[in-house]
């Protein structure tokens, strides 16, 4: 059994039964996969969390959760440990939300059960970036030469990070657009906008990402107002857009107009949705491989 620490962890092979799988799940078709999943929450969540629950109890397994905050951690048991009592207790996956960057990889070695990444501080969030992919496949049926584009605060974004990759794996082009102190160097291969309108003519499907203020140092937008008004969705560029997604939580009238946020060119309640079929289709089947 594999882990899943990253989208690169999987093959484009099988991403595509991923994909599939989640796609029957939803149409009604059943699994039934034996043990059960931890879940540590060591930052606040609510969609990956629940959608993960529901997920995993779909798959057949037996659930638990663990509060980080009212765990050993708190004591100062490394994370290592922690993943290794987990499993002494009966894990066989572990899926896992840390404020910190998993690197290097050493840390996790010698752990046995499947452990399964739910966001590790910036790097990478690899299961959001499978529920956006099989969001947008579900609607396009393609991403093969799609124009993405990421609005916002892209430096501190893991789902910018996993998704970025998958997407271009599958043949899409993707572009960012945010204030310069919120954009990071060395982004090759991305297209790169400064100019919201601009970006929103080349795009034909567009990612807003939260502005993410508790990860942020020093003060990196002058104000809200400012930033919604130079990168937000407003009702005026909402007419330009043609579709788009948000990874939640939004900000509203911040990141996006509040009564945009389900609006018909909304996949927001989708990617939500879509959640718990693509995270059982991954239990499913990291057993499997
Ligand atoms: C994202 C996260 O936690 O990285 N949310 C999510 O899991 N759906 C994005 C965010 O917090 O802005």
């Amino acid at each position: 059994m594999g882990h899943l620490l990253g989208v690169n962890d999987l093959t484009n092979e099988q991403v595509r039964e991923l994909m599939t799988l989640a796609r029957r799940l939803k149409e009604g078709e059943e699994v039934r996969v034996r043990g059960r999943a931890v879940l540590f929450f060591a930052e606040p969540s609510t969609r990956t969390r629940l959608s993960f629950e529901a997920g995993a109890r779909r798959a057949g397994l037996e659930v638990q959760t663990v509060n980080a905050h009212e765990s050993s951690a708190v004591k100062g048991e490394s994370f290592y440990d922690t993943l290794r009592t987990l499993e002494a207790l009966g894990a066989d996956f572990t899926v896992f939300r840390v404020p910190f960057v998993l690197w290097p990889y050493g840390e996790v070695t010698g752990v046995k059960s499947a452990l399964i990444n739910a966001g590790d501080g910036t790097r990478e969030h690899p299961t959001q970036a499978l529920v956006d992919l099989f969001t947008l496949l579900e609607r396009l049926g393609s991403v093969e030469g799609l124009r993405v584009l990421f609005v916002g605060d892209v430096k501190y974004s893991r789902v910018f990070r996993s998704e970025r990759v998958l997407l271009e794996r599958f043949g899409a082009r993707v572009g960012v657009c945010g204030p310069a102190t919120l954009i990071p160097r060395g982004l090759e291969g991305v297209e790169l906008f400064y100019e919201l309108d601009e970006a929103l003519g080349w795009a034909d499907a567009v990612v807003w990402l939260r502005l993410q203020r508790e990860r942020q140092k020093e003060k990196e937008v002058p104000s809200l107002s400012s930033y919604f008004k130079l990168f937000g969705l407003t009702r005026e560029r909402y007419k330009r857009v043609k579709l788009f997604l948000h990874p939640g939580p939004v900000n509203a009238n911040v990141d996006v107009e509040e009564e945009l946020i389900y609006a018909p060119k909304s996949l927001v309640a989708e990617q939500v949705r879509n959640g718990p079929f693509v995270r059982a289709a991954l239990f499913a089947l990291l057993k499997s491989w």
